[in-house]
């Protein structure tokens, strides 16, 4: 097991890929503390899941958009895991706008919900990494390289969660801290449920692995990017994409 002795916070590991993270990483081996906003029963259902395959995990509820919520949310795991080894931020939302149509509103919804919160959570966590260091994992999106209609603002929000990233890497390195990120083409979960057919099957056509990713898919390289095996990467965006991207 790739993450024995670890205490991991998972932020949005109630549904879609964030869960898919907390189970992967529990049965790894790592202690997992699960946030969320606001889906309880979601949360309940991924820590029964968790535990009836002999794991352990304890859901924590908090807006991550929020410093203070963030950092007490930070000190609960603590006081209750007594540590962090693993910060996966993976909290996120999208919205669509057509240029013409974004106000200030849509742009900083956006860099609150997906810049801000692995700020938040990045800030409030590092003091608490054991001397021996730690990883932590930011969820991007392929769309940073290429942006379509609509997603400008979200792809913007993302471009900085890999700024972040690389700057934070470079901060956080002596103290035995890597901080990478995964960027995913479009994966079947609640925030792509509405995506129509057409959009679906032109995603396909255009993919190499000829899917659209499943939320295991990007659970399967966040764990790698938490474990040992990953130490010698970090500043990093690792696309997840069946090949989809052209970002060379
Ligand atoms: N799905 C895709 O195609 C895709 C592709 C590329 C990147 N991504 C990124 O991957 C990440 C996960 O996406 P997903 O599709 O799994 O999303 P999802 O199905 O919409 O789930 C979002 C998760 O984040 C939590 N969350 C949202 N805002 C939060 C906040 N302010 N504070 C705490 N928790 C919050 C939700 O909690 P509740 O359950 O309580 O609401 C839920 O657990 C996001 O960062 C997304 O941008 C997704």
């Amino acid at each position: 097991m790739k993450c024995a002795n670890k205490v991991a916070i998972v932020t949005g590991g109630s549904r879609g890929i964030g869960a898919a993270i907390a189970r992967k990483l529990a049965a790894e081996g790592a202690t997992v503390a699960i946030v969320y906003k606001s889906n309880a029963e979601q949360a309940k259902s991924v820590l029964d899941t968790i535990a009836n395959a002999g794991g352990t995990a304890k859901a924590f509820a908090a807006d991550v958009t929020d410093q203070s919520a963030a950092q007490a949310t930070i000190e609960a795991v603590v006081k209750h895991f007594g540590r962090i080894d693993i910060l996966i931020n993976n909290a996120g939302a999208l919205e669509m706008r057509n240029f013409g149509d974004i106000d200030n509103g849509h742009v900083s919804r956006l860099f609150s919900a997906n810049m801000g919160s692995v700020l938040n959570m990045m800030q409030a966590a590092a003091p608490h990494f054991p001397p021996s260091g730690g990883r932590i994992v930011n969820v991007s999106t392929n769309l940073i390289y290429s942006p379509r209609p609509g997603t400008a603002i979200y792809a913007a929000s993302k471009a900085a969660v890999s700024v972040l990233t690389n700057a934070f890497a470079k901060e956080l390195g002596a103290r035995g801290i890597t901080v990478n990120a995964v960027a995913p083409s479009m994966v079947s979960t609640d925030m792509t449920a509405a995506t129509p057919e057409a959009r679906r099957q032109a995603v396909i056509a255009s993919t190499p692995a000829g899917r659209i990713g499943e939320p295991t898919d990007i659970a399967d390289v966040v764990a790698f990017l938490a474990s040992d095996d990953s130490r010698w990467i970090t500043g990093r965006t690792m696309l997840a994409d069946g090949g989809l991207t052209d970002a060379l």
